[in-house]
């Protein structure tokens, strides 16, 4: 019926469209598009579940969700990490309800089941009056999430059990994780990952984080007029914009000049000698001359590694934020502040507070892209937007000039990097993967004709 619906859509005429680096602006609010995001793209990839700091004890458990399905995600008895469809196996209700908490056992809050945390079912009330000696309790464990595995302490599960491993997946996105995680020696998170649910479509806000810098200069003007930010319109421009496979993409954005506006990020000097022991040459001279790390883990991870702050008092941290849909029109935004374990505790607060004040669910520049989101929710299902396009496909010699601006061979990451990040390499790919994802079986339907 989805794929009838979609054929009436002309989903030919889209290929075409996207093959010439054209969005047609219906495809953010679509609820039939939308159908066929959630099962085909996220019913196959690796989401995000959390940190292992978040579970560090045996029994430690935090509840999350990998869009409409819910986890329970915890550390066994043995240290294992293991996560299981928060749902009661006797009448489906959600079995544990609070965000996080270290248990023995989870049990259910209607009629009582009771489990352990390898998800067996250990307890029934009265069990052998109500169903007998005969009833075999180890078919009636929790469902486990089919795949879960770990890269840097990023947790991630995927819902089909055929999927290529989190490393495979991740690919040369490992080359920089291994920089924003485990440039000295591991992150930790500190708090609970902040929640809110914002008026947005999951692609708009993807595609904003990932790969967008562009953005900065116009919808976060607040800052250079702050003087946070520098006045120069190109300043989140100069560095690098690197796509990987599976449209995984970074944004290494540094000065003018490509130096460092402060070494390494202005993380205190006693942690470079860390920095220097974890990274190799080429990792640790792109982590001291960078001023901001930003990109995206598709389908919905972002991240971002700022400085903030003012002249000598300058903070770094890392913001992981997982972005899960809600609706065509609704995301449920997740947003965690990691920062290094080994970082001084005074620095460390310091560096939430300044997370706070700009990424934090009240921080300017969320507030900034947040009001953008919902204006494109807003007005893209007018009968006008049916033949609308955006604009992705400039192939001017100017910096947006896609597949125009070479890739800079010298750039001593993996991947294809691109000597811009006001350039649409990143959201191009992720269009296409996009399209494969959701187009697969379509296609093949059609060429079979
Ligand atoms: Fe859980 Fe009945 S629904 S015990
Ligand atoms: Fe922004």
């Amino acid at each position: 019926m989805i794929k009838k619906t979609l054929e009436e859509k002309a989903f030919k005429h889209l290929k075409e469209k996207m093959e010439e680096g054209l969005l047609p602006q219906w495809v953010l609010t679509d609820p039939d598009i939308y159908e066929l995001e959630i099962e085909k793209i996220f019913g196959y990839s690796w989401q995000f579940l959390g940190h292992e700091t978040e579970i560090k004890e045996p029994g430690s458990y935090v509840t999350r969700w990998m869009v409409y399905d819910p986890v329970i995600l915890l550390r066994n008895r043995n240290g294992e990490i293991k996560a299981f469809l928060n749902s009661c196996t006797h009448r489906g209700t959600q079995l544990c309800t609070a965000d996080r908490g270290n248990k023995k056992t989870f049990t259910c809050p209607y009629h009582g089941w009771s489990y352990n945390l390898d998800g067996d079912l250990i307890g029934i009330v009265a069990g052998n009056k109500v169903y007998g000696e005969e009833m075999d309790k180890s078919e009636w464990g929790l469902r486990p999430i089919p795949k879960v595995e770990s890269y840097q302490g990023m947790i991630f599960g995927n819902l089909d059990p055929n999927a290529e491993s989190l490393e495979d997946y991740l690919g040369d996105m490992k080359w920089y994780l291994d920089i924003l995680l485990g440039r000295s020696g591991g992150m930790e998170v500190i708090g609970l990952p902040q929640r809110w649910v914002a008026k947005a479509n999951w692609k708009a806000t993807t595609e904003n984080f990932a790969a967008d810098p562009y953005h900065v200069q116009t919808t976060h003007r607040s800052t250079v007029e702050m003087g946070i930010s520098p006045e120069d319109p190109l300043y989140a421009g100069y560095g690098h914009q690197v796509v990987m496979k599976n449209a995984h993409g970074i944004n290494v954005i540094t000065s003018k000049t490509g130096k460092a506006r402060v070494p390494f990020q202005g993380t205190p000097d006693s942690m470079w000698p860390l920095f220097e022991q974890h990274l190799t040459p080429e990792q640790l001279d792109i982590q001291s001359k960078v001023t901001v790390f930003v990109g995206g883990v598709y389908p919905n991870l972002s991240f971002v590694s700022p400085i903030h702050g003012t002249e000598g008092d300058l903070h770094n941290y890392l913001n992981f934020r997982m972005w899960r849909p809600l609706s065509p029109e609704k995301v449920e935004v997740w947003c965690w502040f990691l920062i290094d374990k080994a970082m001084p505790e005074e620095y460390k607060q310091a560096a939430y507070k300044g997370y706070l004040g700009s990424f934090g669910p009240s921080g300017t520049l969320e507030q900034d892209d947040t009001e953008t989101w919902a204006r494109i929710v807003e007005v893209s299902k007018g009968l006008m937007m049916k033949d609308k396009e955006l604009n992705y496909n400039s192939v001017s010699n100017y910096l947006m000039g896609y597949k125009r601006v070479e890739p800079d061979e010298n750039f001593p990451g993996p991947g294809t990097a691109y000597p811009t990040t006001y350039i649409d390499s990143i959201a191009r790919s992720m269009h296409e993967r996009w399209l494969e994802l959701i187009s697969k079986d379509l296609f093949v339907k059609e060429e079979s004709r």
